[in-house]
């Protein structure tokens, strides 16, 4: 398969976020987030974990730029206008309107992602995410589940983005569809040395894709930043949740997890 001579390799240090600190309050008495500060590498893959409503979503938002933080500063790779971004959610975001092909040119008409290039990129991720070229006629309703998340995270590569943010990608799908699609994103990850910050609530899903985790607290800080490392060498999210350090990792987090979620 053809894979990472089709991108460019991104720098060493794709996200930089300092003192970071941002209220949904004008007067700020209640930060969301509050002096956050972490790297990410280029191929790195952060998860973030936290209670629901702890900040996760904001955080996400704020490195896309879709709101302005009270103080700090996030450096995307020298990118000021955070063109380098894919953001993933939970929900697919395609137009029902259009055919899978149709919603996959939106690189080419808004990323102005050269037409050879699209080309390359969208056979190359087709056979990546185990999808037939057959789809591409079809509308999104005619897709299961699956296969529109499957579109989705590939409409988003299509741009080249160097930073991937996402969000509960998979918590929608079925658990041996998601299996599939962790393991795929995993591999693109790896092979095209991109960066990701993937904000879940499933802590196997979590260990089994993640470099490090980062467990936010109730009072928008880091309550704890876990590097998660396998003596064993083939990590494939689908075996290595069956690996010894796999359950140590589970339990240090989820004792973890469970006091921020407890607060
Ligand atoms: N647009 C908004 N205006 C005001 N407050 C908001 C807004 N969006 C989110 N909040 C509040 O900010 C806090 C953080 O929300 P956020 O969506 O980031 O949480 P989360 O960690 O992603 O939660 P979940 O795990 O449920 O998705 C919550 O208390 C939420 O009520
Ligand atoms: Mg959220």
């Amino acid at each position: 398969m053809v894979t990472s001579n089709l991108y460019f390799r991104a720098p060493k240090k794709a996200l930089t976020i300092s003192g970071l600190k941002f209220s949904y309050q004008k007067d700020a008495s209640l930060p969301v987030l509050n002096d956050i500060s972490l790297s990410v590498r280029a191929g790195e893959i952060i998860s973030v974990l936290g209670k629901s409503g702890c900040g996760k979503s904001t955080r996400l938002n704020l490195i896309a730029g879709l709101m302005k933080p009270i103080a700090g500063e996030i450096s995307i790779n020298h990118d000021k206008s955070r063109c380098n971004i894919g953001y993933i959610f939970q929900e697919d975001a395609l137009m029902p309107w259009r055919t899978v092909k149709a919603n996959l040119a939106l690189a080419q008409e808004i990323g102005k992602v050269p037409h050879q290039q699209w080309q390359v990129s969208l056979m190359d991720l087709l056979s990546r995410f185990h999808l037939s070229e057959n789809i591409l006629e079809m509308y999104p309703t005619q897709l299961s589940g699956g296969m529109r998340q499957r579109v989705s995270i590939i409409q988003s590569l299509l741009f080249n983005p160097q930073l991937l943010l996402l969000d509960e990608p998979f918590s929608a799908l079925d658990f041996c569809t998601k299996l599939r699609l962790e393991g795929e994103f995993y591999r693109f990850i790896k092979d095209t040395y991109r960066a990701a910050v993937l904000v879940t609530h499933d802590i196997e899903e979590a260990i089994a894709l993640s470099d490090r985790v980062i467990i936010l607290n109730n009072n928008g800080t880091i309550e704890a930043d876990i590097s998660v490392t396998f003596d064993y060498c083939q990590r494939d999210p689908e075996s290595i949740r069956g690996v010894a350090e796999f359950g140590e990792h589970y339990r240090l987090i989820w004792a973890k997890l469970k006091a921020v979620i407890s607060q």
